[in-house]
């Protein structure tokens, strides 16, 4: 049995006008929190026991997951006073595992959206004999990441955590924030102070010559940290471009849960999420999006790549591209809000006070 540690404690604040009460794991995509993709993309893999270390909003997911049965799964949570930090909370919470010393223990970021085949993963640590094994993958711009090249055989030769100069990009292989752990070199990092695993045990281990190996998958991988990548994920999961055994019902242009009211010629398309008890008026066209619980869009209103927040209001014709609308925020009849707009919780927008469009 593979045991898989979960981190879900970061502040998440590049969400933050809709993380007010919501920690960024529990935000749905595609109809239900995200983390229950990650969850079940595990169980799917084999994994029965998943420890979350938690310390932002812990108190959230508890209640929301008990003890995981509903998923197949054993959870158990463990939460930090203070944030320890990456590899802190992976320490944090070494006294939960059961595995023996030299089995291997999966350690996920909690705000990645990846194909990822777990199992081969896996499997490629147990064949390399390696300590640590990483999921590598590539990106056109590594600068928000930790690069990890390796030499031809795929072994670690050094981890670059967010390089700040151009001298420092040696590779667009990234670290995709899935790592398969020795159970003892889990013992080895500090206990009771933050410790962050990519800028200081990764390095450490490496200059001590352990084995790290990376494992290059291109499949489907997204970092959902930004409201623009959580919108594209939960599209992606929706259009079943991204694969997760949690997503409810069939994947298609578009998910609209039971209890949302959709006027029969509004056009809901590329991959929309429309929560529960959520209204699209008439002629309303949503495109891409999510639309949270109880959230309403007025008719014509015309909403692109964008997040709408629980129990949030769109006004009648009112324009939304790339927005991230807060929960319980009013946004009045004819605005136009346009790309990277960011509109706080329970903030209003009067009707027609905002326009992006030329002056002629
Ligand atoms: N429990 C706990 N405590 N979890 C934490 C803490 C903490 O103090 N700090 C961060 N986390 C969790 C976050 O909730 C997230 O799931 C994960 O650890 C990674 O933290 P991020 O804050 O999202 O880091 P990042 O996206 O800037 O960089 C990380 O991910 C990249 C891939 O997306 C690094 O691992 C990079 O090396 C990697 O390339
Ligand atoms: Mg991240």
């Amino acid at each position: 049995m593979t045991e898989a540690i979960l981190l879900v404690g970061g502040k998440g604040t590049r969400l933050r006008p809709l993380t007010v009460h919501t920690p960024k794991p529990m935000v749905p995509a595609a109809g239900v929190p995200f983390l229950t993709h990650q969850l079940a993309r595990a169980r799917a893999a084999g994994v029965e026991h998943i420890v979350l270390a938690t310390s932002y909003l812990a108190e959230v997911f508890e209640p929301y997951f008990g003890d995981g049965s509903a998923l197949g799964l054993h959870l158990e949570y463990v939460t930090e006073e203070e944030p320890l930090g990456t590899g802190g909370a992976i320490r944090n919470v070494a006294s939960r595992l059961h595995s023996a010393p030299g089995d291997p223990v999966l350690i996920f970021n909690g705000d990645i959206l990846t194909g990822l085949d777990i199992e081969a993963l896996v499997d490629t640590h147990r064949t390399t004999g390696a300590d640590v094994s990483l999921h590598l993958t590539k990106v056109a711009d590594p600068r928000a990441f930790g690069l990890v090249p390796t030499d031809g055989t795929g072994r670690v030769t050094a981890f670059l955590e967010k390089p700040q100069t151009p001298e420092e990009i040696v590779t667009d292989q990234i670290n995709a924030g899935a790592y398969v752990f020795n159970r003892s070199v889990i013992d080895t990092i500090p206990a009771g102070r933050p410790v962050s695993v990519e800028r200081e045990t990764f390095p450490g281990l490496l200059e001590s010559g352990a084995h790290l190996q990376g494992m290059v998958d291109s499949t489907y991988w997204l970092d959902l940290g930004t409201p623009h990548a959580f919108v594209r994920g939960s599209a992606d999961l929706v259009l079943g471009r991204a694969p997760s055994p949690a997503v409810p019902g069939r994947c298609g242009d578009r998910l609209v849960m039971d209890t949302a009211e959709v006027a029969p010629d509004a056009k809901i398309t590329g991959g929309s999420a429309v929560g529960p008890r959520a209204r699209i008026g008439a002629g309303a066209r949503v495109d891409g999006s999510a639309v949270l619980e109880g959230a309403v869009v007025e008719p014509g209103a015309r909403v692109r790549d964008s997040l709408i927040g629980a129990g949030a209001h769109i006004g009648a014709r009112t324009v939304l591209e790339g927005a991230v609308i807060g929960d319980g925020a009013r946004v009045g009849a004819d605005n136009e809000l346009r790309e990277g707009i960011r509109v706080w919780c329970d903030a209003e927008i009067p009707a027609a006070s905002v326009r992006f469009s030329s002056d002629q």
